[in-house]
C-alpha cells in the first residue's frame, strides 16, 4: 500500500510513515460517522460539553506533546507551536460553551390561534479539509463547533501535517467522544475532496485553505447542494498613519507578519507608510526583523523556523527577486537571506515598494515585509480595496476619526486596529469577498453547524 511519509521541514528527514485512508474505508468512515451522528445528535447539550470539557483537559495534559509535533511536522518555533495548541484549545473551551448556548425562539404570530416556534438542528456529518500551518487551531475550530452542535465530523488535515490531528483525535476518544463522531482520513487533498463533496451522507464542507482549491469545492458541493463553509486566501493590507504609535506599529507589524514565518492567511502582506514617518518606521522596523534568530523551530532562542518545504522557499525567492529588479530595495542581501539553505529564509524587509510588484498582488506565504509609502488615506484605502481578497486588514492611528474611517470603508472580515493579533476564539474570524464565507470562533462559529427548522402550530 502506497504510503504517505511526512517530513519535517526543518531537516527534510521523514518523520513518520503513514498508510493512506483507502477509498473504501473511507466511504466506510463516512457511513459510521452517519450512524454516528443518529446517536450524537440526540446525547443532550450538556453532556456534549461535559465530553468536549475532558477533551480540553486532555490537551491541555498534552500540551508539550502536541507542540512538538507541530514543530516536528510544520517547522513552527516550540514557544510558538505551546501557543498554538492553547489557542486550538481555547475553540474547545469556548465551544464546549456554547454547545448550551444553542437557542431557539418563537415569533409573535399574526392570529391568536397560532404559535409560531424555531428550533436548531445538527447539520449532520462533516467532512472537514484543513491546512499544514495551524496543524491543531485549523482543527478544533472546526472539530469542537460540530461536535458541539451535535454534527459528526471527519477531517482530513493537509498530508503535510497529519500527525498532530491523529494525536488529538486519539484525545478526544479518550475524552469519550465516540470513536465514530470524530475520525481522520488520510488523503490527498483532490481525492478527499471528491469523495466528501460526492458522497450523499456527508452533508456539510468545511475547509481552510487557497481560494482556488475552495471554489473547486463550492463547484463540486453544488452537486448535491452541500452546506459549505470557506476559509479562503488573504492579502491583508497593513496600514501605518502618520499619528500611530511607531513603536506599537512596529511591534504590531512582528506579531502580524512574522507570525509562523510569515505563513499564515492574514498576516500583514502589503504594508502601507504614511511618507511622513516611513523612514523612521522601517529603520526601527529593519533593526527588529533582523534581529529574529531564524533555524530549527526545536532550538530554544529560534523565532523563525523553516518555511513548509522547498516550493514555499522558491514562491518567496520569486517575490523577492521580483520586488528587486523592479526597484525595490531588500534591508539584506539575496546571499545572506538565503544563506542558511533548506527551506530556511532569513527575514526581509523590502522598502520603494509600487503596485507593480507580485508582493503587491500575491499572497507571499513567508518572512518578507514589503513597505509602500503613501500621501493620502482615501487613496491607500481604495488601493488596499483593490483586490478580490477581504479576509484581514489592520491600521495602526491613534485618531479614532481616522480609526472609525478605516474600519467602515476597509472591506475585510476581521480588523486590527492598533492590534497584530486580532484572532480569539471568542470573536468571529472570516472573509468577504473572495476570502470566504461563513465565519469561525465566536457566537457566530456554531452556526454553520446548525440548520434552522420553522414550526406553525394552529392551536
Ligand atoms: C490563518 O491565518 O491561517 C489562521 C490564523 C489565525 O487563526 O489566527
Amino acid at each position: 500500500m502506497e504510503q504517505l511519509e511526512v517530513y519535517n521541514p526543518a531537516t527534510n528527514e521523514v518523520v513518520e510513515r503513514l498508510d493512506y485512508t483507502t477509498h473504501e474505508e473511507i466511504d466506510a468512515q463516512i457511513n459510521r460517522a452517519h450512524q454516528a451522528f443518529q446517536e450524537w445528535k440526540v446525547v443532550d447539550a450538556h453532556e456534549r460539553a461535559s465530553k468536549l470539557n475532558q477533551w480540553a483537559t486532555l490537551i491541555d495534559e498534552h500540551q508539550d506533546e502536541l507542540a512538538r509535533l507541530i514543530t516536528l511536522e510544520g517547522g513552527k518555533p516550540l514557544a510558538e507551536a505551546q501557543g498554538e495548541v492553547a489557542y486550538a484549545n481555547s475553540y474547545v473551551k469556548w465551544y464546549a460553551e456554547e454547545a448550551k448556548r444553542v437557542y431557539g425562539r418563537t415569533i409573535p404570530a399574526h392570529t391568536p390561534s397560532k404559535k409560531m416556534v424555531i428550533d436548531k438542528f445538527p447539520v449532520g456529518v462533516v467532512g472537514a479539509i484543513t491546512p499544514w500551518n495551524f496543524p491543531a487551531a485549523m482543527i478544533t475550530r472546526k472539530m469542537a463547533p460540530a461536535l458541539a452542535a451535535g454534527c459528526t465530523i471527519i477531517c482530513k488535515p493537509a498530508v503535510k501535517t497529519p500527525l498532530t490531528t491523529i494525536k488529538l483525535v486519539e484525545l478526544a476518544h479518550e475524552a469519550g467522544i465516540p470513536k465514530d463522531a470524530i475520525s481522520y482520513i488520510i488523503a490527498s487533498g483532490k481525492d478527499a475532496g471528491d469523495i466528501f463533496t460526492g458522497h450523499g451522507q456527508i452533508n456539510k464542507i468545511t475547509f481552510t485553505g487557497s481560494t482556488a482549491v475552495g471554489k473547486t469545492l463550492i463547484e463540486q458541493s453544488a452537486q448535491t447542494v452541500k452546506n459549505v463553509t470557506m476559509e479562503l486566501g488573504g492579502l491583508a493590507p497593513f496600514i501605518v498613519h502618520n499619528d500611530a504609535d511607531i513603536e506599537a506599529a512596529v511591534d504590531g507589524t512582528i506579531a502580524s507578519k512574522f507570525r509562523n514565518a510569515g505563513q499564515t492567511c492574514i498576516c500583514a502582506n502589503r504594508i502601507f507608510v504614511h511618507k511622513d514617518i516611513a523612514e523612521q518606521y522601517t529603520a526601527r522596523l529593519t533593526e527588529k526583523v533582523h534581529a529574529l534568530t531564524v533555524g530549527d523551530g526545536l532550538e530554544e532562542e529560534v523565532k523563525i523556523g523553516p518555511l513548509i518545504d522547498h516550493n514555499a522557499v522558491e514562491k518567496v525567492l520569486t517575490h523577492i527577486t521580483d520586488a528587486q529588479d523592479k526597484g525595490g530595495k531588500l534591508s539584506r542581501s539575496l546571499e545572506e537571506i538565503q544563506a542558511l539553505g533548506g527551506n530556511f529564509i532569513k527575514p526581509v524587509v523590502i522598502s520603494n515598494v509600487d503596485l507593480n510588484m507580485k508582493v503587491m498582488h500575491e499572497e507571499t506565504f513567508g518572512p518578507v515585509a514589503p513597505i509602500m509609502t503613501y500621501d493620502d488615506l482615501d487613496e491607500v484605502i481604495d488601493i488596499a480595496n483593490d483586490t478580490e481578497f477581504g479576509l484581514a486588514s489592520y491600521f495602526f492611528t491613534n485618531n479614532y476619526r481616522t480609526g472609525l474611517k478605516l474600519f467602515n470603508e476597509l472591506e475585510y472580515g476581521v480588523i486590527g486596529w492598533n492590534d497584530g493579533g486580532p484572532s480569539a476564539a471568542h470573536a468571529p474570524f472570516g472573509g468577504l469577498k473572495e476570502s470566504g464565507y461563513g465565519r469561525e470562533g465566536g457566537t457566530e462559529g456554531i452556526e454553520p453547524y446548525l440548520e434552522t427548522k420553522y414550526l406553525s402550530i394552529e392551536t
